[in-house]
């Protein structure tokens, strides 16, 4: 988790307005169901995905089932360890099953990439992802992310359930929070 001093709201920059966000999630979804005729289940990332994924499942048409699984991206402070640790497992098997993970940012991609090998060990028909941003400027390593949101410059972002330092989480639209640099 980032840290750094409190920053108030005045601090906050709207990047990207609800109404362009809900647009966005509705041609995903068209996508995401075209492409799972037999229907998807989901697997939203906690914590930082769960409005997206809320909202992505509202919009898809056909069966869909979701599960929950969470995990730490950085270590302590403010640096990027490169490690990601499993916080909480999926709840049910995937097993043949055809999954599409939702994420809210991808950044480095090491988070996606590590979700990816441990999916992908338990044998699902088919395994895609769905991120709501992309910092392609961060990468460091290369990940596939078949459905994106939104492509962002290098700016640390809050809101629609992404936080800093647990907070922000609740705003209905993107916002570049002043003053809090991306990880390095
Ligand atoms: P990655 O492993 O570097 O791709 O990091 C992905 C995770 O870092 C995301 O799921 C977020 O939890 C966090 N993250 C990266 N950039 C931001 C940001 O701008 N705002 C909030 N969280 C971020």
């Amino acid at each position: 988790m980032l840290l750094s001093p409190p920053v108030t709201p005045q601090g906050l920059q709207t990047l990207i307005a609800s109404e362009d966000i809900h647009a966005r999630i509705g041609s995903l979804a068209t996508a995401i169901s075209r492409d799972h005729p037999d229907g998807v289940h989901l697997v939203c990332v906690l914590k930082g995905a769960f409005m997206f994924a809320a909202d992505l499942a509202r919009c898809l048409t056909g069966r869909v089932t979701m599960d929950f699984i969470a995990v730490s991206s950085y270590g302590t402070g403010s640096s990027s360890s490169g490690e990601v640790q499993l916080l909480k497992d999926l709840d049910v098997a995937i097993a043949g099953r055809d999954v599409v993970i939702v994420e809210d940012i991808v950044d480095t991609g090491l988070t996606l990439t590590y979700l990816l090998g441990v999916l992908r060990a338990r044998a699902p028909r088919t395994l895609r992802a769905a991120c709501l941003l992309s910092k392609p400027t961060r990468r460091v390593v290369a990940v596939p992310v078949e459905y994106v949101g939104f492509e962002i410059e290098d700016r640390f972002v809050v809101g629609y359930g992404l936080d800093h330092a647990e907070a922000y989480r609740n705003l209905p639209a993107i916002a570049v929070l002043e003053g809090v640099v991306s990880p390095t």
